[in-house]
């Protein structure tokens, strides 16, 4: 590879940009909406230490492939691949698995985003007292309204990613990660000053065992997957652009911290809400099988019920701040979803990152057009590309990296930037993890689901 096209492909200005971006693509959709709503789903605490073991078992070990993966041949999730197999066609075609994946995540992905940005707008619009206006915005099954939305997000997320990774990626999530702690933070506090917050945090600390169940490991190590950003080559191309004197074991680390950490923050927030809600008279609970609202009833109909039985300004502030940092964190996750295809792109199509940004965007945005008209797709998608796509993505690159590539050379490549490494244990005990536990795990759950479904 010339110079100059490493060169055209950009590269991270610092160390701590990277682990920021990085950390951006796994703090998403997937902390503020899908942990919490699948505490709330699995019986509480319980789920959490399940979901930690996941991060730290299968995800950690499988985060550092990614990155030394990336970092090592300085490539797209495709070009990586054939490069380390000198082009076997089988082998990129996990590359190839990863993009597509990228592309139909996205493509859901942008709606949900959409509804956060017409959400934030409508608790404004309900204020100033256009009620029409308000209800359209908050209808979610309103195709045209939802179209709106999802190509306005999807444009912000385009025009991030023309920018390149250090003036576009890396600057983006600078600002924007410091914004959503913040706000994070501040919400918390709020809560925790209203009647029903100590009901909702005593539920969300104390496990109950006996909700562990095979469908609750499942849904542990999907959640893993999702928000930690693997399986389909986000963090291989986050780790393309690294220099050789980065730790990328370190970086792991980070992420993951930072990823569990912001998920479990996440938690005391919308949990706890969920009981101020009920306090303030809102169902909750839901009548007929007396499990909590989750998912989509959670954040689209509990918590704006909430900020509107807190009322006047006040709610609308505090309503409108939650919109908007659901809407950070999902941005900062999209710019790595669009990344990837676009990435892919630009090195095997040699077609200069703005066109290829506008492209790939352009036909993600068409896709989730349709999406926008017809939601139940949304669950088909996840099922596919999320639930099956992630974990097979990160099973093939587990067996490709122990297997084929194997576990030496991505320590040597380790050792860039972590010069010591031979001097400590790790290598012997990652090997373990990559090349026996989190394969034989992830298939394990793979294969349950697939059982599942099938019968
Ligand atoms: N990790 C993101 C979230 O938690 C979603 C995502 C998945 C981003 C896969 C990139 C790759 O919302």
């Amino acid at each position: 590879m010339s110079d100059s096209n490493t060169e055209s492909r950009g590269s991270w200005n610092t160390k701590f940009g990277f682990i920021l971006a990085a950390a951006g693509s796994a703090v998403g959709l997937g902390n503020i909406w899908g942990f919490p709503t699948q505490v709330a789903d699995n019986g509480g605490a319980a789920f959490i230490l399940i979901y930690l073991l996941c991060c730290l078992i299968v995800g950690f070990p499988l985060m550092i492939a990614e990155f030394t993966i990336g970092r090592n041949t300085q490539k797209n999730p495709v070009g990586a691949f054939k490069k380390l197999s000198n082009n076997n066609i089988y082998a990129a075609l996990i590359g190839f698995w990863g993009v597509l994946c990228g592309l139909m995540i996205l493509s859901f992905y942008l709606v949900i985003s959409g509804w956060t940005l017409s959400f934030a707008l409508e608790e404004i619009v309900s204020y100033l007292g256009f009620n029409e206006l308000a209800n359209t915005l908050a209808d979610l099954g309103n195709g045209y309204k939802n179209a709106i939305f999802t190509v306005l997000f999807g444009l912000l997320t385009i025009v991030i990613i023309t920018g390149g990774v250090s003036k576009g990626i890396e600057r983006a999530t600078k600002t924007l990660m410091p914004i959503l702690l913040g706000i994070l933070l501040i919400l918390i506090i709020y809560i925790f000053t209203l009647e029903g917050s100590g009901e909702g945090l005593r539920m969300y600390v104390t496990p109950d065992f006996s909700t562990i169940t095979p469908d609750l490991l499942l849904s542990a190590l999907g959640q893993a997957f999702f928000s930690l950003s693997l399986g389909m080559g986000a963090l291989i191309t986050y780790g393309s652009y690294l220099k050789k004197n980065q730790n990328v074991v370190e970086s792991a680390a980070y992420v993951t911290v930072a990823d569990v950490g912001i998920a479990f923050v996440a938690g005391l927030l919308v949990i706890p809400a969920m009981f101020v809600a009920q306090a303030s008279g809102i169902q909750i609970f839901n009548p007929e099988t007396g499990a909590l609202f989750s998912s989509v009833t959670l954040v689209f109909d509990v918590l704006p019920g909430l900020f509107g039985n807190i009322g006047g300004f006040l709610g609308t502030l505090v309503g409108f701040t939650f919109f908007i940092l659901l809407g950070l964190a999902a941005l900062t996750s999209s710019i790595s979803l669009l990344e990837v295809p676009v990435s892919y792109v630009i090195d095997e199509h040699n077609i200069k990152r703005k066109k290829a940004a506008w492209i790939v965007g352009g036909i993600v945005s068409v896709i989730a057009v349709i999406v926008s008209f017809n939601l139940n797709l949304i669950d088909v998608f996840v099922f596919i590309f999320n639930e099956i796509g992630l974990p097979l993505g990160g099973l093939m690159i587990c067996i490709f990296l122990a297997y084929f590539w194997k576990t030496e050379n991505a320590v040597l490549e380790m050792k860039n930037g972590f010069e010591n490494i031979e001097e400590t244990s790790f290598p012997k005990i990652w090997t373990i993890f990559v090349k026996f536990i989190c394969p034989v795990l992830i298939f394990i759950v793979l294969f349950t689901t697939l059982y599942n479904y099938i019968f």
